[in-house]
């Protein structure tokens, strides 16, 4: 039970209703199991909002990555394009391969990767003798990149995108439904996501043989006989009926929660109109629509008298509500040191001041009430 000092998190699973009704079937006809009609079904459900688009189901977002760079082709000893500022699992399957990530900065409209810094290295990449074999790009806090540029480059120079659209699903650019910009594109059901199967992911193309594939790599590339026998390296990557039944009842609220969403940003674009030191991110122009998965503000403290990103999350945590910096850009982590980097300093200076606030779509008004006091208290003392 919730009360007035309960936690209040950054993004917590929201449960439209009918997930038991799925979960139940699964258990009355005992497909407890990572096959069943929940699996079909939610795909199903996938495939009729992307409309001419290929769904396959598997058990995390950062599975679908590492099996959407093996449907790419990516090998041992490649090099691929990713941008830096992102969550890990977008750059861990990269280096499962044995291939090496090329980070590329972002730019200031989207946050998410540059078009001509990704030109730049792509140049400079060809001049050192090795053409990159993908390019990794991510549609933060459900940002949609820089779509035409970015495809226009991949067009160029022949490099295939894989879109990292784990945060993105509802977002849109140019009305074209993220999810659907890639050559492969990946969508994550993580318990923090706009919908969520627990844990879950999966692999969207508008090629059926992907699809196919996808499914025989996920279930250990089993050959067609009746024993076991394998002619290539497979992986444990199928989502399970039962994460599959919470699908299809998320599914059936996926549009009021993109609308819950979208509401909370603008929650927060009332809040803080007339502090002056606070932008909160918005789409640069109306190309872009985001599902506004987190909202996510930057603080200069030059103009806060002083205040920073830090001192607020603290001021927040003390009330017992969730906020957090936004993803620490990848050539700045430790494990990822040695690793070649093209840009400048914007995504660390978006790390610097950028701070993600409450997003759930099932904050509720007593929420947003502590909330909007601890940003009053904050920004006037
Ligand atoms: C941008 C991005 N890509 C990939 C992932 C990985 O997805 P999953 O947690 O489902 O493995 C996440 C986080 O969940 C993410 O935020």
């Amino acid at each position: 039970m919730k009360n007035e000092n309960s936690k209040i998190w950054l993004s917590s699973p929201h449960m439209g209703g009918k997930e038991m009704i799925y979960i139940n079937e699964a258990f009355e006809t005992n497909w407890i199991a990572p096959v069943g009609s929940n699996i079909s079904g939610f795909e199903q459900d996938l495939e009729n909002y992307f409309k001419e688009y290929h769904v396959c189901v598997l058990n995390s977002g950062s599975a679908a990555l590492h099996l959407g760079l093996i449907l790419l082709g990516i090998k041992s000893g490649d090099e691929v394009l990713v941008q830096t500022h992102t969550h890990i699992a977008s750059v861990n399957p990269v280096l499962y391969l044995g291939a090496t990530p090329i980070f590329i900065d972002s730019e200031k409209d989207t946050w998410n990767i540059c078009p001509e810094t990704l030109e730049t290295a792509i140049q400079d990449r060809i001049e050192k003798g090795k053409k990159p074999k993908a390019i990794i790009a991510v549609e933060l806090y459900g940002m949609p990149y820089k779509y035409d540029e970015i495809k226009a480059i991949s067009e160029k120079y022949q490099i295939l995108i894989l879109e990292d659209s784990a945060e993105a699903l509802g977002s849109t650019y140019k009305n074209q439904k993220c999810g659907t910009l890639g050559d492969i594109s990946i969508l994550s059901f993580n318990g923090n996501k706009i919908i969520t199967t627990s844990g879950g992911g999966a692999i969207v193309s508008n090629n059926k043989e992907i699809k196919d594939k996808a499914i025989f790599l996920s279930t250990q590339a089993r050959d067609a006989a009746p024993h076991y026998q394998h002619s290539e390296i497979g992986f444990n990557y199928r989502m399970s009926n039962i994460s599959a039944g919470i699908g299809r009842g998320q599914m059936e609220v996926l549009e009021e929660r993109i609308l819950q969403r979208r509401n909370i940003n603008q929650f927060y674009k009332d809040s803080f109109s007339g502090i002056d030191g606070v932008i909160v991110f918005s789409e640069p122009n109306e190309d872009f629509f985001s599902n506004h998965w987190l909202t996510v503000i930057l603080i200069d403290s030059s103009k806060t008298g002083g205040k920073s990103r830090e001192d607020l999350r603290l001021a927040l945590e003390a009330e017992n509500i969730e906020s957090r910096p936004i993803w620490k850009p990848m050539h700045l982590q430790p494990v990822f040191q040695n690793y070649p980097y093209y840009g400048g300093s914007i995504s660390e200076t978006i790390f610097e001041n950028g701070l993600c606030l409450p997003s759930g779509s099932n904050l509720s008004d007593i929420d947003k009430k502590r909330i909007k006091k601890v940003l009053q208290d904050f920004f006037e003392k």
